[in-house]
Formats: structure tokens, sequence, C-alpha cells
């Protein structure tokens, strides 16, 4: 057994930690079961990294749920994970509101099967007033296909008068992202061994510090979670200047 993690020093925890949320098939292959038990293994391990993120006093927390690529599974897959998706809002609802938390999607969710934009749609309503952590689930979400998004709807501002070429910064084209308003991921959390990025926020990561764990994603546990916080916490974040 490893060795327990001391708790992150609060005054340096990041402000928004982004997780691709990846090895659900390979931990359920390892025990011989269907990759359906590795997705619901990792749903619970969605609940314990929002609850532990509420409590750490972590601002934004956002999980790579189904790509825009993950249509490519079998019909079956992609089911299974609509299913679990309704499953785990009816389960946790009610908690994450309890917690205050404001409950996000990011992607496109009108490509997704009507019962799972209803209860999308529920949750983030219920939620929209909170104050606490906000929590975006990214699903059906490609960064490609957000960039080029919000790229039309820029031009379709400029086209109509609304804004100028000349006005398009850094800034304001982030407003146009599915994050607007949010700060940048602090921290990106990879699980399962693969190093890439899959298509997931390639705008906001710009200078994230990257932290890969060959962890499947069913068990990354708190004292996994409290192991990449500590990491990122030794890290020296210099934006190109120098060590302050
Ligand atoms: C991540 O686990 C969950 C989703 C992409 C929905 P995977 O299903 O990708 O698991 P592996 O990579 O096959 O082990
Ligand atoms: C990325 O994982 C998407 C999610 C975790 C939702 P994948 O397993 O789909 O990505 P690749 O195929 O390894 O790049
Ligand atoms: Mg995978």
């Amino acid at each position: 057994m490893a060795k327990n993690v001391a708790a992150p020093r609060p005054e340096a925890l990041p402000r928004h930690v982004a997780v691709i949320m990846d090895g659900n098939g390979r931990w359920a292959k390892k025990r011989l079961l269907p990759r359906s038990a590795g997705h619901t293994a990792g749903m619970y391990k969605v609940k314990t990294i929002i609850r532990q993120s509420s409590d750490l006093g972590i601002r934004y927390l956002t999980l790579y749920a189904f790509s825009t690529e993950n249509w490519k599974r079998p019909k079956a897959e992609v089911g299974f994970l609509m299913k679990l998706l309704i499953e785990f809002l009816n389960q946790e609802l009610e908690e994450m509101h309890a917690r205050n938390v404001i409950f996000r999607t990011i992607g496109d969710v009108t490509a997704l099967p009507q019962p799972v934009q209803d209860v999308l749609a529920g949750a983030v309503e219920k939620t929209r007033n909170n104050t606490g952590l906000t929590v975006n689930i990214a699903l059906n979400y490609g960064s490609r296909a957000e960039i080029a998004e919000a790229a039309r709807r820029a031009a379709q501002d400029v086209k109509a008068g609304k804004i100028t070429p000349e006005e398009i910064s850094e800034e304001l084209f982030s407003g146009y992202l599915e994050t607007s308003g949010q700060p940048d991921p602090d921290l990106l959390i990879r699980t399962s061994g693969e190093e890439r990025l899959s298509n997931f926020l390639l705008f906001q990561l710009a200078y994230a510090e990257f932290y890969f764990t060959p962890v499947l994603w069913p068990d990354f546990d708190e004292q996994e979670y409290l192991r990449a916080l500590e990491a990122y916490q030794g890290r020296g974040r210099r934006y190109g200047g120098l060590e302050s």
C-alpha cells in the first residue's frame, strides 16, 4: 500500500481542475468483466471527485465523460453510457445541490437522447443559482468543434455589426467558448497511462500543468487525487517568465 499523501496547501490549490477520466474498459478487462462494469465503477469515482473537490474548496471541475469521437463505439456501449448518466444524476443531484454545486455541461448535448437531455436540463436549472463548486461535464464534447463554433459565432457578430474584427482578442474570443467566464484549467489529470488530449480543451489548456498517471479511472480514489494535487503544488509555473 502506498503511503498516505499530505493534505494540499489551501493557498496553492488549482482553481480549475480538468480530468480525462480514462481506463474504464481496461479496468473491467483486467477483472474479466464487461466494459459496462468498468463504466459503472467509474461513475462512483465521479461522485468521489466531485465531493472531494467541493470539500477542498476547488472552484471549477471539468470532467470529460463523452467525446465527439466516442460515437464510434458499439451502439450498446453508447446506450449504456447514456443510461448511466441518467442514473448518476438521479442518484447525485440532491447531494450536489445540497453542496451548493453548480452543474453545467459543455459539448453539443442536443445530439444526446431526449431523456438524457431532459435530466441534464433539470440539473442545470436546479443548480444554476448555487455559488459553490462549478462542475462542467463534457458530453459530446470536442475541442475543435467548440473552437470552430466560437469562430462562427464571432463571425456572425461581426456580420451583424456587434463587434469589429479588430476587437477579437484572446479574451473576447474565449468568451465565445463554452467555458466562457471561467478561469482556464490550472491542472489537467489524465488517468490510464495515455498521454494525449483526445480533443479536450485545446484552447483552455494552453498553460495548464499536465498530470498523467497509469492508475485506471475506477481506481482513482481520494489518495490518488491528493497525489495529483501534491504534484501540481510542486510545479513551478513561469508562464514564459522567470521563477519568482
Ligand atoms: C473512459 O474509459 C470512459 C469513456 C471514454 C466514456 P474508456 O472506456 O475509454 O476505457 P479504456 O480506455 O477502453 O480502458
Ligand atoms: C477520451 O478517452 C474521452 C473520455 C475520457 C470521455 P478515449 O478513451 O475516448 O480517448 P482515446 O481513444 O484513448 O484517445
Ligand atoms: Mg479510453
